[in-house]
């Protein structure tokens, strides 16, 4: 099976994915009464296990939810020494290079990657590893927080091969990496 590797998130006008202290109800601003997805549903679809940076699994952790995902959830952590008992056999700890990880995940049978945590992409990109980024703006300046990019030894160029516009105030811009 092809190997994807790709990234669904939202960020602040200003290209922030949670704000100074890590909180992200922001992202929550715009009026939703019907639940709008904005695509959700449709992207989780096409993958097969998720790869969360350690910030991004003690986030999920902290929401007053049941655990959400289906799928099998590997988190990438150097200070982490165990996934708590209550998600073992849901989420997996992985540390290592990049290139290793997904070693490792491939030969587990899972090819289509969500990839989840600021630092976590920004790790991929600098491998030029991510094929796919839906990236979703809700129109607010943070001012500051935790940025999605970083530094790149290389240029990138993707492609826009979708772009649509959620509850008249967010765009969703769909970004296919180019070779
Ligand atoms: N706006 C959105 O849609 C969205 C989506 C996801 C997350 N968020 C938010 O964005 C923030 C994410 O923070 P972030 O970008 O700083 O972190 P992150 O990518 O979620 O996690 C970073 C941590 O992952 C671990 N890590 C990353 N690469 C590793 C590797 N190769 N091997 C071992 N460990 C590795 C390290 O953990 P250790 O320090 O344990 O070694 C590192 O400190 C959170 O506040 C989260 O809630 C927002």
């Amino acid at each position: 099976m092809e190997k994807k590797n790709k990234v669904f998130i939202a960020t602040s006008l200003d290209g922030y994915i949670a704000d100074k202290n890590g909180k992200i109800d922001w992202l929550h601003s715009t009026p939703n009464p019907d639940n709008n997805d904005m695509g959700y549903g449709e992207f989780n679809a096409q993958i097969d296990a998720l790869v969360m940076g350690r910030t991004t699994f003690e986030t999920v952790l902290g929401f007053d939810i049941d655990w959400p995902y289906q799928i099998p959830v590997f988190v990438l952590s150097n200070t982490l020494t165990e996934i708590p008992e209550k998600y073992k056999g849901k989420a997996y700890l992985l540390r290592g290079t990049v290139k290793e990880i997904l070693e490792n995940i491939h030969k587990q049978g899972f090819y289509r990657l969500y990839i989840d945590g600021g630092k976590v992409i920004q790790s991929f990109l600098k491998e030029d590893l991510i094929d796919d980024m839906v990236i979703t703006i809700i129109p607010t300046l943070l001012g500051t927080g935790v940025p999605l990019f970083s530094d790149l030894p290389d240029k990138l160029d993707f492609e826009c091969i979708n772009s649509r516009i959620y509850l008249d105030k967010i765009v969703q811009n769909h970004f296919r990496r180019l070779k």
